[in-house]
C-alpha cells in the first residue's frame, strides 16, 4: 500500500487524482459539515466550486428538496439557507433534502474528486471508519487535504496523519509513505494529542474563533462522535451504507 499526499487542492488535480483512490479532508469544516448533514439524514450533499454554479444548479433541481449551503470567508452566502457551521446542519433542517454546497476550501478537492475512483470524505468525526474503510480495501491512495486559502492547513495535515498512524500502528500492512505522508505522521504525534486545543491553535481555527464560531471547533475536534463514511458518487456525497456498521475501533491515541 503507497499513501500520497497533497497538502493544497492545487496539488490535488485531475492528472494527479484520476482513477486514485481519495480521502477528502476539510477539518475546519467542509468535511465536518458533511458528515454531520448525512448523519442527520440529508439525502446527498452535491458539492460545487463556486457560488454561481451552486445557484445554477439549485435552480434547475429546484423544488423544497433542495437547499443551499456554504461559507464564504467563513460567513453563510447571502441568499443560501445553510453556512457551513456543523451545527447548523440539525435534522430537522436537513432530513430528506439534497444540499448544493459551495465553500471556500474543501469544495475545491472534492470538486476534483470527480476524475477519482472512488473518495471519501473524512475529519476527525469519522476517523475511525475511514481508517477502517482504507484497512479492508488494501491499495495505494491519496489524502487530499483542503488547506487555507490555498496554503499548507496544520489541522488538516494532522487530521491525515492520524489515519497514517492508525495504520502503521500494528504493523500488518506493508506500507509505502511519501514524504508528504511521512511528514504528516509526524506533526501528528506531535500535535495530535489535544486535537481541540490545536484547532484552537491553527491560523483558520483563530480566524472562526475572532467570527463567533468557537463553538464548532469543539464539535470538528470530537473524535469518532458521527461514524458515518460520505462517498462521492459521480458528482454527489452520499452515505456508504455498510459504514453505519456499529464495530468501531475508536482512532488511537499518539505514541
Ligand atoms: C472551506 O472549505 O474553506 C472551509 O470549510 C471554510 C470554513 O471553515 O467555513
Amino acid at each position: 500500500m503507497r499513501i500520497d499526499l497533497s497538502f493544497t487542492p492545487h496539488q490535488a488535480d485531475e492528472a494527479v487524482l484520476r482513477d486514485k483512490t481519495v480521502v477528502a479532508i476539510d477539518v475546519l469544516r467542509a468535511s465536518t459539515t458533511i458528515i454531520t448533514a448525512l448523519s442527520n439524514g440529508a439525502r446527498e450533499v452535491i458539492p460545487v466550486p463556486t457560488v454561481e454554479s451552486a445557484v445554477k444548479l439549485s435552480a434547475q433541481l429546484a423544488g423544497d428538496v433542495v437547499l443551499l449551503g456554504g461559507e464564504r470567508g467563513g460567513r453563510r452566502i447571502q441568499g443560501f439557507s445553510l453556512g457551513n457551521s456543523p451545527a447548523e446542519y440539525t435534522p430537522e433542517r436537513v432530513k430528506g433534502k439534497s444540499i448544493v454546497f459551495s465553500s471556500t476550501n474543501g469544495s475545491q478537492v472534492l470538486a476534483n474528486g470527480r476524475y477519482a475512483r472512488s473518495l471519501v470524505v473524512c475529519g476527525f468525526v469519522n476517523m475511525a471508519l475511514v481508517v477502517r474503510f482504507l484497512r479492508e480495501r488494501p491499495g495505494d491512495f491519496i489524502l487530499a487535504c483542503a488547506g487555507t486559502n490555498g496554503a499548507f492547513s496544520l489541522e488538516d495535515s494532522v487530521c491525515a496523519g492520524m489515519i497514517v498512524h492508525s495504520l502503521l500502528k500494528d504493523g500488518s500492512l506493508e506500507v509505502t509513505l511519501s514524504d508528504g505522508a511521512l511528514a504528516a505522521e509526524s506533526l501528528y504525534r506531535s500535535h495530535g494529542r489535544n486535537v481541540l486545543k490545536l484547532l484552537q491553535s491553527t491560523q483558520h481555527g483563530k480566524y472562526l474563533q475572532e467570527i463567533g464560531f468557537e463553538g464548532d471547533l469543539k464539535l470538528c475536534a470530537s473524535v469518532d462522535s458521527i461514524p458515518v463514511l460520505p462517498q462521492l458518487d459521480g458528482n454527489v456525497i452520499r452515505l456508504k451504507r455498510e459504514a453505519e456498521r456499529k464495530d468501531i475501533t475508536p482512532a488511537v491515541a499518539p505514541s
